[in-house]
C-alpha cells in the first residue's frame, strides 16, 4: 500500500531521513521503534505531507502513485491519516465541527455528498462512548484543555470516524493510563482489517502486546537498522538500543 524508496530528507541542511526504504503492505501492521531524535516523527510528517521538509531524493508511493507532489489535503482524501505525537489545541473550533469539516472535505474531494448530520452525530457519539470520552468533548474546542490521554483518544476517535486506508500512529500510547491504553488498543484493533494498513510508532512493548504487529523495524539516524517480528521488541525491551545502534 505504501512504498518508500531511497528517501533522503533534510531540515535546515541537517540530514534526518537517510536513504530510507520501507514497504507497508495492504492489511499489515508495521511497527517502528527507535531512539529519541532518530527521525520517526519526521517520517510521519513527510508521509502525511507537512510543509518544511526538503526532499533530497527518493519517493513515496501510495497505492502505486507517487504522492510527494500531493498536498496534505489531497493525501488525506486519498486515504492517508496521521495521529499526531502532540495533537494541537485549536481554541474557537468545536471538536464536532472540526470532525465534520474533516470528513466532509475528504468526501468532497472524492465527489461524495456531505454526511447526514443526524447519522454523523450518532456515529461520533457512539465512537466517543466506546473510547470512554464524555459527550462534552465533542462540543469543547478542539483539544483545548484536553489532558494528554484525552487528546490521544480524540486522535483515535478521528481515525475510527474517517476510516482511512492507511494510518500512521505516532506515539499514540504516550501519556495513556493502563485502562486508556487498553481502550485505545481495542479501537486500533477494531479499525485494523485486510484492506487497510497501519504504521505504529512507539517506544514501548505494551502497545505492541495488544496490537501484535506483523513486522517490527528498528530505526536509527533516519534509516532502518534492523527488521524482524515481535521477538525483536522483547530483545529491545531487555537490552535497549545499544544492542543494535
Ligand atoms: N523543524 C526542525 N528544525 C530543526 N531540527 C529538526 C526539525 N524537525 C526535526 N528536527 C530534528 O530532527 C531529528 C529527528 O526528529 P524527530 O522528531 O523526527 O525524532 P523522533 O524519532 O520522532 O524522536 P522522539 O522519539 O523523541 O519523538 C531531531 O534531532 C530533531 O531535532
Ligand atoms: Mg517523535
Amino acid at each position: 500500500m505504501l512504498k518508500i524508496s531511497n528517501l533522503s530528507v533534510t531540515v535546515e541542511d541537517k540530514l534526518i531521513l537517510d536513504n530510507l526504504n520501507l514497504e507497508i503492505p495492504k492489511g499489515k501492521k508495521v511497527a517502528i521503534m527507535g531512539p529519541n531524535g532518530s527521525g520517526k516523527s519526521t517520517l510521519s510528517n513527510v508521509i502525511s505531507g507537512k510543509f518544511g521538509y526538503n526532499i533530497k531524493k527518493g519517493n513515496i508511493e501510495f497505492e502505486g502513485k507517487d504522492i510527494l507532489d500531493c498536498s496534505a489535503d489531497d493525501r488525506a482524501a486519498m486515504g492517508i491519516y496521521m495521529a499526531f505525537q502532540y495533537p494541537i489545541e485549536i481554541p474557537g473550533i468545536a471538536n464536532s465541527s472540526f470532525l465534520r469539516t474533516a470528513i466532509n472535505s475528504i468526501r468532497k474531494k472524492n465527489n461524495l455528498e456531505p454526511v447526514n448530520t443526524r447519522s454523523f452525530l450518532e456515529e461520533i457519539n457512539n465512537i466517543a462512548n466506546k473510547l470512554g470520552l464524555d459527550k462534552s468533548f465533542l462540543s469543547r474546542d478542539l483539544n483545548t484543555g484536553f489532558s494528554g490521554g484525552e487528546k490521544k483518544k480524540n486522535e483515535i476517535l478521528q481515525l475510527l470516524l474517517i476510516k482511512p486506508k492507511f494510518c500512521v500512529l505516532d506515539e499514540i500510547d504516550s501519556g495513556l493510563d493502563i485502562d486508556a491504553l487498553k481502550v485505545i488498543s481495542k479501537g486500533i484493533s477494531e479499525f485494523s482489517s485486510k484492506t487497510n494498513s497501519i504504521l505504529i510508532i512507539t517506544h514501548y512493548q505494551r502497545l505492541l502486546d495488544y496490537i501484535k504487529p506483523d513486522e517490527v523495524h528498528i530505526f536509527n539516524d533516519g534509516k532502518i537498522i534492523k527488521s524482524g517480528n515481535s521477538d525483536l521488541v522483547k530483545v529491545l525491551e531487555e537490552k535497549g538500543y545499544k544492542e543494535f545502534c
